[in-house]
């Protein structure tokens, strides 16, 4: 690791687990101290893997700790947007910046297009769209504050780009966080802040688990032509949340200052199949 954050601060949203407390950890590994949030308890009745608890934020405090970097967690659902202020202005008071953002909590509901109910497709739009929108919004005005310039990175997906099938509102959702990501990449640019779209393939966290796996070949049952629609070019199918990290971590640097409005995508070339 070298010193590519050194004296940044990074809010990060689903960092209990996965592929946020991957960012958490390569982004302390870097020098920059954490703000981590997540809503640790139970998620939406239709989703199919377990929920992350507060022993698995406490755990991703102790691995940051660990690095020698400060972290403070939150406890706060994404979807309400005074909780999510709360936190990072408590933390902008105490530690006297905010550098990056990186809204990355989501779900992901595997159904047919016609076992999608009203409150699966509420639940999707308003954590993965609304909640995303309140991280950017709790976090950006600090940015501009500072007159520093920053990097705020959006969470999409493959299914942000491509499309996938057998999740209608994940994959409007995903959409809509690409979109979303360009037009702030273009309002924000006269403060430096630069806005980019990461777009993840599978990845071995809780969410692709084996629970998961069973309700995505159930509904692809229903239609086996679709089966290869997530065909990779390389040989490895599922990547791990360090390979998103080193992406996130990258685009929270320096190094991709000139880089904004992109859509970067992690996703071992399914996108392109
Ligand atoms: N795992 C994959 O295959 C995959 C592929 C493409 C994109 N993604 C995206 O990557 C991101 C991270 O997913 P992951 O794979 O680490 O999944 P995960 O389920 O392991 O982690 C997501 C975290 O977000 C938190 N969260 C969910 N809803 C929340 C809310 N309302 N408020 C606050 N926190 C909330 C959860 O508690 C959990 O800790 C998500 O946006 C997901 O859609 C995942």
């Amino acid at each position: 690791m070298t010193d590519r954050l050194a004296g940044k601060v990074a809010f990060i949203t689903g960092a209990a687990r996965g592929q946020g407390r991957a960012h958490a950890l390569r982004m302390a590994g870097e020098g920059a101290d954490i703000l981590a949030v997540d809503l640790a308890a139970p998620l939406p009745p239709a989703v199919p893997y377990d929920s992350a608890t507060p022993d698995d934020l406490d755990e991703t405090a102790k691995l940051v700790e660990a690095t020698g970097r400060r972290i403070r967690t939150a406890v706060a659902d994404i979807r309400d947007p005074d909780a999510l202020r709360t936190a990072v202005d408590d933390t902008v008071a105490d530690w006297g910046r905010l550098d990056i953002i990186v809204a990355n909590a989501g779900i992901c509901i595997p159904e047919t297009w016609d076992a999608i109910t009203p409150g699966s497709f509420r639940d999707v739009m308003d954590i993965n769209v609304t909640g995303t929108w309140n991280t950017v919004v709790a976090g950006a005005q600090h940015i501009i504050d500072a007159g520093r310039g920053g990097s705020i990175i959006l969470i999409s997906s493959a299914a942000g780009m491509k499309m996938q099938p057998f999740m209608v509102h994940y994959t409007a959702s995903k959409h809509a966080i690409t979109g979303m990501a360009r037009a702030l990449a273009a309002e924000l640019g006269r403060h430096n802040i630069r806005v980019n779209s990461v777009h993840p393939g599978p990845v071995n966290t809780p969410m692709g688990t084996t629970d998961m796996a069973a309700a995505i070949a159930h509904a692809i049952a229903t239609y086996p032509q679709l089966a290869n629609m997530n065909t990779p070019f390389l040989s490895g199918w599922v990547s791990e949340p360090e390979d998103v990290a080193d992406a996130v971590c990258w685009l929270a640097s320096d190094e991709s200052r000139y880089v904004t409005a992109a859509q970067i995508p992690v996703d071992q070339g399914i996108t392109q199949y």
